[in-house]
């Protein structure tokens, strides 16, 4: 009995020392939130063209011009002559990213084309094979990194290689077979050993980024070869980071940080460290004929969106084969680093809160402790015309409110009134991209994650995202790309929302219902505002054409007023809406505007 105790004691400390361990290592990732990543290899001398014809896939990734032209191991070798020696500089990467506010480097050490960017010793694919001019740019980057305090990672492609005879490629196009011995002689010839390598030649290595977009189970890939290699890194830099593109879920102890998909920002709040790779054109090596290119603003945007939902942003550049990038790039991440410099408070070290992610039409929040204090700082996207911010969701009242561009913290005027505070603004921005107003608080601000926040301009919308019911499934009706109705929920007879709102003032308030009907007859539903009731009518709402096809038609969308309904007190309201008769079909509800 003692024994088993024992045991389980063991256990439990070994579970809980090994989390705790996962949390230490990731921190310092978790903090930094913004991170660049570079793609660089003999593709960025092919310049998104092979002989003349161009990239001859549509998803255009110039990185992946070898697989897609079907180019040979040989030719594709012949690219690293267009490479500029004498211009290449990987310190002029670091002292752009430092710029930038970036707090980490990923650089492509080999991708998927199989050729290594160091001199390694491994097989004969690298630059110094190719061109004796070459260098080891690894270490030149992994000195320049030591040199302005950068942390250093490696993208690693380990399960595609379309270099190395059983290696894995896309669709299996370029060999058919490809037997588990045959991968496994790759892994352990070229995978291993050239890991070993990366983390032994070249000083502390942050983090390895592995790039496998599915679970390893439906791929060739085997959880021993994965666990081969958690252990070789475990063994040779303890403190490295592993992603979930490795091939295992984050659930894993023995992985650090999710990446989600490419450009595929965070839509909810998550307390794992995760993070997006976004590249900031369409392709993420060097492409000549690229024009594609997200405004600063959108990036700014993406990499606040991902700190208000506790995520990390990880922006990629694609430099030339002479190590310059773009103007495009240079312009971006300039702007970038000038916001950090000002508004940089809001992002390093800070997180969200867990209210509704997408509820402020406005912009996004961010949050952090600091100095004895709790800080929310709302990060206006889009500045009110009218003057006033209003941000619903907080109770307790700020002790200061400011902008975080200014350095006099001249106090901003607001008056709050429940969980609705209304912030009186400047008429101008401070900021031409996004201006971030502070909020302070003494103590732990208390939070209410139910009530429905104000839209800009005042009014409240009611829909399936902000009701009561945690479970409301959000519908959509159109066809992939056309834009012609909202966001519904389905709603039959006996089946309700409900909602929590909060009255500033004691007055009117106009309603309106907005929803399809799409059968023949109207259907008795009703409003319940505290115990005061409304019955409403919805009538068949007919069709709309989806332009430009004229013989296609989806159901319509329709706004009813429905008159006036009186907030006699200030103050918390519930809100409920239900079907009364049987519907001969469902209706597709869409949401109530007060004002
Ligand atoms: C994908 C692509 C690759 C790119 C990566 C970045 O996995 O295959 O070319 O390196 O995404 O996230």
């Amino acid at each position: 009995m003692n024994k088993l105790f024992s045991t389980f004691l063991l256990i439990l400390l070994t579970i809980q020392f090994s989390g705790q361990a996962q949390e230490l290592r990731s921190d310092w990732w978790t903090e930094a939130r913004f991170g660049m990543f570079i793609h660089w290899g003999l593709y960025s001398g092919a310049e998104g063209i092979w002989k003349g014809e161009k990239h001859r896939h549509f998803n255009n990734y110039a990185e992946w011009i070898k697989y897609r032209n079907r180019i040979s191991n040989e030719e594709y070798g012949e690219l690293a002559k267009r490479f500029v020696w004498e211009d290449i500089d990987p310190e002029k990467w670091v002292i752009q990213a430092k710029k930038a506010g970036m707090q980490y480097i990923t650089i492509t050490a080999k991708h998927h084309d199989g050729f290594a960017l160091w001199d390694t010793k491994v097989g004969n694919y690298s630059f110094k094979n190719y061109d004796p001019e070459s260098r080891d740019i690894l270490a030149e980057l992994a000195a320049a990194c030591k040199k302005h305090n950068m942390k250093l990672g490696f993208y690693y492609s380990h399960w595609v290689d379309w270099e190395h005879p059983y290696g894995w490629d896309h669709n299996r196009e370029l060999t058919q077979d490809l037997s588990d011995e045959q991968f496994d002689k790759y892994w352990q010839e070229k995978v291993i050993p050239q890991l070993r390598e990366l983390l032994t030649n070249y000083g502390d290595v942050a983090l390895l980024w592995f790039d496998m977009w599915l679970g390893h189970e439906e791929t060739i890939v085997q959880e021993k070869q994965l666990r081969q290699v958690i252990s070789l890194v475990r063994e040779l830099q303890p403190n490295c980071l592993i992603n979930s593109r490795l091939g295992l879920p984050v659930s894993d102890p023995d992985i650090d940080y999710e990446t989600l998909g490419d450009n595929q920002l965070g839509a909810i709040y998550q307390k794992n460290p995760w993070q997006t790779p976004g590249t900031i054109a369409h392709s993420w090596g060097y492409h000549a004929l690229e024009n594609d290119w997200k405004s600063t603003n959108q990036l700014l945007q993406a990499l606040i969106n991902n700190v208000s939902l506790n995520g990390n942003f990880m922006l990629n550049i694609g430099p030339r084969a002479d190590g310059s990038l773009p103007y495009e790039s240079i312009s971006r991440l300039e702007d970038m680093g000038r916001w950090l410099e000002v508004n940089g408070a809001s992002i390093f070290g800070a997180g969200g809160l867990e209210l509704r992610p997408r509820q402020y039409d406005w912009g996004k929040l961010t949050f952090k402790k600091e100095n004895g204090k709790d800080k929310i700082f709302l990060q206006v996207f889009n500045w009110p015309l009218d003057k006033t911010l209003r941000f619903t969701g907080v109770l307790t009242k700020p002790s200061k409110v400011y902008l975080l561009a200014d350095k006099l913290q001249k106090p901003i005027s607001h008056t709050q009134s429940g969980p609705n505070l209304h912030l009186h603004l400047p008429r101008l921005q401070p900021d031409p991209f996004v201006s971030v107003v502070v909020l302070e608080f003494d103590e732990q601000p208390e939070l209410d994650k139910d009530v429905a926040a104000e839209s800009s301009f005042g009014g409240v919308a009611l829909h399936g995202g902000n009701a009561l019911e945690k479970d409301v499934q959000l519908e959509k009706l159109d066809p992939p790309g056309r834009m012609v109705s909202p966001e519904y929920v389905n709603i039959s007879q006996g089946q309700e929302l409900n909602w929590k709102l909060y009255a500033i003032e004691t007055e009117q308030k106009n309603l309106s219902i907005s929803f399809a009907n799409p059968g023949k007859k109207p259907i008795k539903g009703e409003i319940l505002l505290g115990d005061r009731k409304m019955e409403i009518e919805l009538k068949p709402t007919g069709k709309v054409v989806v332009e430009p096809n004229q013989n296609y038609y989806t159901e319509e969308f329709i706004d009813f007023p429905l008159g006036q309904f009186d907030f006699s007190e200030v103050g918390y309201h519930t809100i409920k809406f239900r079907i009364l008769d049987k519907p001969s079909t469902t209706i597709r509800f869409n949401r109530i505007w007060i004002e």
